[in-house]
Parts: C-alpha cells; sequence; structure tokens
C-alpha cells in the first residue's frame, strides 16, 4: 500500500535511536522507493545548532549504520531531513515546530517520542497546546512504557488524554521481526500444526532472548531497569502471546490484540512462594565472550559497586486456559551469555508406544523450532529411519531458511514498524489494556524482589548463566536447547 504524504516528528532526534535505528530505516525505505517525494523528517532537539550542523552529526552518527550505503541515494535522503530545535518541556518554544510542519490535513503526521518515559505526558500537553494534536497525527512511544504497573497506567492515562487509542502506537520492536510474524503465519496459515497446539500434544515450551553484549553505555539505565523489565516485560511475553493466542478471528488489530490479551489475563499469578521456585535471576561477573576477556557487571564504567540489577532472569510460567493447562512455558533473557539468540522451541510429545525394536524413550520427541536470531528459520525435528538393513530411528532435521527460500530484501525491524505507523496499521502494535496486564503480572516479582534481601545469583559471562536456572527446568526432566544439543 503506497503511502501518504507525511511529515515524521522524531523527538529525541539527535539520540541514540534515531542514529542509530531510526534515521538508517528511513533512509532504506526511502531507497526502496517507498517514501512519497515530499514526505520529510523532523529531526527535534534542544541543541540549539543549525540545520547544517545537525546534518553532519547525522553523517557521522548515523550513515555509519546505514547498511546498504549508496552515497546518491544517502544525498537525496538527508534532503527530507529537517532539524528543529525545541525544549521539549517548554511550551513556549513549540511555535518553532508549527512553524515546521506543513498544515495540511491530509499530510499525516507522526510524532515519535523516542525520548525518556517521564517527558511522554509533557510533550503531549505541549503538542495540544500548540494545536498539533490533530486528527492526522499519531504517537509512537518508544519504550521503556514504564516503569511498573503505576507508572505505566499513568502514561497510559496522560497520552490518552490527548489523543485517541486509535492514534497511539506503543512499539516493541520485537513485533517487527520477521519470524514474529511468520510464526502468525505458520500458526493459521497452515493445518499442519494448530489441531496439535494445545496441551493434549505440547509438552513445554522455551523461548529465549540470550545476547552475548553487555550493558554498553547504558548503564544509566539498566540498572535501574534489569532483564525483567528490559526484555521479559515486553519481548519475551509478547512472544508467548504470539505462541499460545488463541487464532484472532482476522489480522485486524483488536482482533489480534483482543487475543494476546487474553494470554496475558490467562498468565498464572505468582506467589512469594511459587516465585521463588520458579524465577532465577542472575548477574554476571568477568568471563570470556567469545574468547575475549570482559568484566563484570558491577565493574563495568559507572555501575554501583552492590547493584542487585539482574542481566539474566529464567522462569517458568504457566496459562491458565484449557489449551494450556499445565504446559510450562520456560522463558529466558540474559546479557554476556555464551551465545546470541532468540529462539522459540514447542516440544511435542513423546510418542505413546514404539513398535520398534528400540525403546520409546530413545525417541526424540518431535520439536518446532522457531529461529529469530542471529538467522531466520524454522526446523521441525522428527524422528527417521537411518540408511541402511536395519530399522533404526534417528532424529532429522527437516530446516526452512527463509533468506535461502525468499531471495526477496529483507526489512529490519524498525524499518517495518515505521511503515506501519505511516501506514496507520496498528495491529504490531500494543494496545494500553496489554501493556497494563503486561506490567500487573511482572509487578508481584518486581515487589518481591525489592523488598527481600537476596541478590541476583552471579554467573560468569560466556555461559548460559547461574546453574540454577539448568535446574529450574531439569526439575521437570528438560534441558535448555542448547544443553541437550551434541557438541559442535
Ligand atoms: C532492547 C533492550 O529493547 O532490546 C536491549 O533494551 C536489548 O537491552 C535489545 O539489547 C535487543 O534487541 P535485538 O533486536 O538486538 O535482539
Amino acid at each position: 500500500m503506497a503511502l501518504t504524504d507525511f511529515d515524521l516528528v522524531l523527538f529525541g532526534g539527535s539520540g541514540d535511536l534515531s542514529m542509530r535505528k531510526l534515521l538508517p530505516a528511513m533512509y532504506a525505505r526511502d531507497v526502496a522507493n517507498d517514501l512519497p517525494q515530499t514526505a520529510r523528517i523532523i529531526c527535534v532537539g534542544r541543541n540549539d545548532i543549525s540545520q547544517e550542523e545537525f546534518l553532519q552529526t547525522v553523517d557521522s552518527t548515523s550513515k555509519p549504520h546505514v547498511k546498504k550505503l549508496v552515497e546518491e541515494g544517502w544525498a537525496k535522503f538527508v534532503k527530507r531531513i529537517v532539524y528543529v530545535s525545541l525544549n521539549a518541556t517548554d511550551a513556549a518554544t513549540y511555535p518553532a515546530l508549527v512553524e515546521a510542519l506543513r498544515n495540511d490535513d491530509k499530510i499525516t503526521r507522526v510524532y515519535y517520542l523516542a525520548t525518556p518515559p517521564h517527558l511522554f505526558a509533557q510533550i503531549c500537553d505541549n503538542l495540544a497546546a500548540a494545536g498539533l494534536a490533530t486528527a492526522n497525527s499519531r504517537v509512537v512511544l518508544e519504550k521503556p512504557l514504564g516503569r511498573d504497573l503505576e507508572s505505566a497506567k499513568q502514561i497510559n492515562f496522560e497520552v490518552g488524554k490527548v489523543f485517541a487509542e486509535s492514534q497511539i502506537y506503543r512499539i516493541d520492536h520485537y513485533l517487527g521481526k520477521e519470524t514474529v510474524q511468520n510464526l502468525l503465519a505458520l500458526r493459521f496459515g497452515n493445518i499442519l500444526f494448530e489441531p496439535l497446539w494445545r496441551r493434549e500434544w505440547i509438552s513445554d515450551v522455551q523461548i529465549t532472548i540470550a545476547e552475548k553484549i553487555g550493558v554498553g553505555n547504558r548503564m544509566g539505565y539498566y540498572d535501574t531497569s534489569g532483564a525483567l523489565r528490559d526484555m521479559l516485560q515486553n519481548h519475551l511475553l509478547q512472544l508467548l502471546c504470539i505462541v499460545a493466542m488463541e487464532p484472532p478471528t482476522s489480522i485486524a488489530p483488536d482482533a489480534v490484540r483482543d487475543a494476546k490479551l487474553q494470554v496475558l489475563r490467562s498468565l498464572k499469578r505468582f506467589t512469594p512462594t511459587t516465585l521463588a521456585q520458579n524465577i532465577v535471576r542472575g548477574q554476571y561477573r568477568a568471563g570470556h565472550v567469545d574468547g575475549k576477556a570482559v568484566p563484570s557487571y558491577r565493574d563495568e564504567p559507572d555501575a554501583p559497586q552492590q547493584s542487585r540489577t539482574e542481566t539474566f532472569v529464567a522462569m517458568k510460567a504457566e496459562i491458565d486456559t484449557w489449551r494450556w493447562a499445565g504446559v510450562p512455558f520456560y522463558l529466558r533473557t540474559g546479557k554476556r551469555m555464551a551465545g546470541g539468540l532468540a529462539e522459540i522451541v514447542v516440544r511435542f510429545k513423546q510418542i505413546p508406544h514404539s513398535i520398534f525394536n528400540q525403546p520409546t524413550s530413545s525417541f526424540q520427541p518431535n520439536s518446532l523450532v522457531i529461529r529469530l536470531q542471529p538467522d531466520e528459520g524454522l526446523s521441525l525435528n522428527l524422528m527417521a529411519k537411518t540408511p541402511g538393513d536395519s530399522m533404526r530411528l534417528k532424529q532429522a532435521e527437516l530446516e526452512l531458511d527463509f533468506r535461502e527460500q525468499f531471495k526477496t530484501p529483507r526489512m529490519d525491524a524498525y524499518e517495518r514498524l515505521l511503515l506501519d505507523v505511516l501506514r496507520g496499521q496498528l495491529t504490531l502494535f500494543m494496545r494500553g489494556d496489554e501493556l497494563e496486564a503486561a506490567w500487573e503480572w511482572v509487578e508481584p516479582i518486581l515487589d518481591h524482589w525489592d523488598q527481600e534481601d537476596s541478590v541476583p545469583i552471579p554467573y560468569s559471562a560466556g555461559t548460559w548463566g547461574p546453574a540454577a536456572a539448568s535446574a529450574l527446568i531439569g526439575r521437570d526432566g528438560l534441558q535448555w536447547r542448547e544443553e541437550a544439543l551434541p557438541e559442535d
């Protein structure tokens, strides 16, 4: 669907996200000829600098993040950029933005708030006061969308005073990843899986987002957040929702979001006792990642020496519905881990009886591995006969590599999501009630950690986290996937 002309306003326009992700994403869509000729990107920043100075910063800071750079295309792209110096919290400075925007209700306006969340309310108020919250406007909210239920409700309330829910785009960039959307295709575009997608046939589900990177220069944010808020409350729960939701009646935004909301509301609540048994939190210590020595979390620049912030969390969650009762969903994420990967593993039940000359226990249960990162693909593990004259069965893999299969150029998550905002397509964005339901579920965990005296369990950088995480799943007679894989 062709885009209508737009003014995209980036608050936090000179910040890290804009430079690293948003401008390169818009550039990529520009060279792909997706952007209308006169569409513009208005970068808003506090610095009182000229347009030329800002464009120099864009050249030195953003351009290196562009994947397939074509100088000519870049030169054309930067002509779309307009810099507006404005103090987001000072209403008196908004006339500069009024002046920069085109006053035509056929032109879509998008205000992308790539700013700390405590500024959201004030920016929305100031936009309204300046007469900029028009019917042709949309607002995009970047994470973190609050730090607990109360603050998330506050954001919803304050932004909701100015913009209708249909104008609000809450970003979770994991929903923009190709494989996440492919999971929808897999579940609802095929007859094969959905009949088996339930407690009768599935024994457990693992969802892992493991990163090799540490906290980098984000300590100020990260230490007040931790893995539960930074990754689990949003990305992992969104993946869980897509895996576990009931079939929506269509791909329409509210059909999908209603289905996800139902999952979030059905998650079994933790009590202090079940929480201690089912959640492991860790913090990395010095170690080696890819053979390179890396420091302990507490020795990273600006880290508080006694920090109790978790850089790893693993848990066993359950969904109280007829479809999923009794099926464990193991969720895990961490920084400075042995590998960088994001994947969902759906394990089916063991066959009930072996007709072959080998015991049932020698049959690996079927499993479907949905890989988001580093490569994108699906593998279905099946038992197959090994060649030869005896009837020996062994695990074999049916592999679908999306890159191999579809040669069409890929889109980065932000490219896809920005296009969706500009098209007015809300399906891949969280609704306000979803956000609150996710916080409502994680809040008891945060409260418990706040109150108790314990600290996260240390784990060496470059490992798969504390041994307690293996014990958590081991208690159910299972292993995390990479622990079960044969050594290379
Ligand atoms: C962000 C987190 O939301 O997701 C980061 O704040 C994390 O801490 C990042 O590194 C991971 O995203 P991706 O797309 O690189 O897996």
